[in-house]
């Protein structure tokens, strides 16, 4: 069986791994559903057509047995989504949940305890995988998310459980992510953000080789702007990227890329509540200030450039800074940070998010209404169509942050190699 849609279930014990690693507040509360919503989908399927689901994730990185990672608190939405009681192992192999398992009824569901809490699921240990693979008789992977990781409970358990399938999560964002943006309807954009140009190396270099429009936004247009020769005052600059900048514009120009970097940007003298900020033409930063976001004619230009395209991808934040608290350090000090840029940015207009990512937001959103491919991946992009409530138009919105960095740089995930056969289609 190499087909979970072709496989004959009833009654057949199912060991599917999703990726339910949600956002929890300081009281348990799942502050974020998605990845929950989209497991959803493969396990509704194999409840109606008569399997046992034993389900199993990862939550956060525990170091051993540790309450706070515990699955307990997904338990009552994942009941909810699937409308019948989840029950819930306290551990993920031995005898107890082996007993749970053989007391599953035919379309029951067994959400197994965090098998992080074992060190040999990321050591993907042989010994730990032939356990997991013990409780079932057919495996399917869903966790997209966890793809890009070679542990236990992605890879190492495929050797020991036969056949090895994949959910219909991780096929669409194949589907999505490889096929539709190997063979894309044209013209193709890729937009891609991020403040550092050496973490969107790869992205960049892959996506390059594929479409015909590039949106550069994000902290790392500084180090193409000096690479450029252009003045950026105090901006954040990858002094050690600069030819490295140079050799991506070079690359496009010889590929016949229509590479854009925003025309205007915002600037700021200082980075506190009261900055004075103003909109520059980007080759007029002066000495002192610093870039903080793209300008409104960038926006503009931006969209026109959008206007004519078949596919877009999306990935990565425009803004200069990174608001991922688990990236830039300590919450107080993410908390500042967000309170100062928004109150300049706020001066431009938005308060809440900011305009550029609205802006594009909604080109998209429009952009799909007519049919175009609309594909988001990662962390900011997703949480401004999530914003702006245009979230449901777009073809995909990735689960992955990892992995799909991964899979658009062309790389390919253990978890997905593992599988008995996984062939991307294009959408
Ligand atoms: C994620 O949140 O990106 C995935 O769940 C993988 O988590 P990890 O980075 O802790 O392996």
């Amino acid at each position: 069986v190499g087909d979970l849609t072709a496989a004959d279930l009833k009654g057949k014990k199912v060991f599917v791994r999703a990726d339910l690693n949600v956002p929890l507040d300081d009281n348990q509360n799942i502050t974020d559903d998605t990845r929950i919503r989209a497991a959803i989908p493969t396990i509704k399927h194999l409840i109606s057509n008569g399997a046992k689901v034993i389900l199993s994730s990862h939550l956060g990185r525990p170091k051993g047995v540790t309450p706070k990672f515990s699955l307990a608190p997904l338990v009552p939405r994942l009941s909810e989504l699937l409308g019948i009681q989840v029950v819930k192992a306290d551990d993920c192999i031995g005898p107890e949940v082996e007993k749970l398992v053989a007391s599953l009824p035919d379309g029951g569901v067994l959400l197994l305890e965090n098998v992080r809490f074992y060190k040999e699921e990321e050591k993907n240990e042989p010994e730990f995988a032939k356990k997991l693979a013990s409780l079932a008789d057919l495996y399917v992977n869903d966790a997209f998310g966890t793809a890009h990781r070679a542990h236990a409970s992605t890879e190492g358990v495929t050797k020991f459980l036969k056949p090895s399938v994949s959910g219909f999560l991780l096929q669409k964002e194949l589907d999505y992510l490889v096929g539709a943006v190997s063979t894309p309807k044209r013209p193709f954009a890729a937009i891609v953000g991020g403040s550092k140009v050496s973490s969107k190396i790869g992205v960049i270099e892959s996506l390059l080789e594929k479409c015909d429009i590039l949106l550069l936004g994000g902290g790392m247009i500084f180090t193409f702007y000096k690479a450029q020769g252009l003045p950026v005052g105090s901006s954040l600059v990858e002094e050690d990227k600069l030819g490295l900048a140079t050799s991506l514009l070079e690359k496009a120009k010889a590929k016949g890329v229509s590479l854009l970097l925003p025309s205007d940007v915002i600037i700021a003298d200082k980075f506190a509540p009261d900055a004075n900020s103003k909109t520059v033409p980007a080759s007029a930063i002066p000495d002192g200030w610093m870039g903080l976001d793209i300008g409104p004619e960038s926006v503009k230009t931006f969209s026109e450039a959008l206007g004519t395209t078949q596919t877009v991808i999306w990935n990565g934040p425009m803004g200069v800074f990174e608001f991922d608290k688990f990236a830039v350090g300590t919450e107080a000090w993410y908390d500042a940070l967000l309170e100062a840029r928004m109150h300049i940015i706020g001066k431009h207009g938005e308060l809440e998010l900011n305009p550029f990512l609205q802006a594009i937001a909604k080109k998209l959103a429009e952009l799909s209404g007519k049919g175009v491919t609309t594909i988001i991946g990662g962390g900011d992009s997703v949480a401004a169509v999530e914003k702006v409530g245009v979230a449901d138009v777009m073809s995909h919105i990735s689960t992955g942050g990892g992995a799909s960095l991964e899979l658009l740089e062309g790389k390919e995930l253990p978890g997905v190699l593992a599988l008995d056969e996984v062939e991307p289609v294009a959408v």
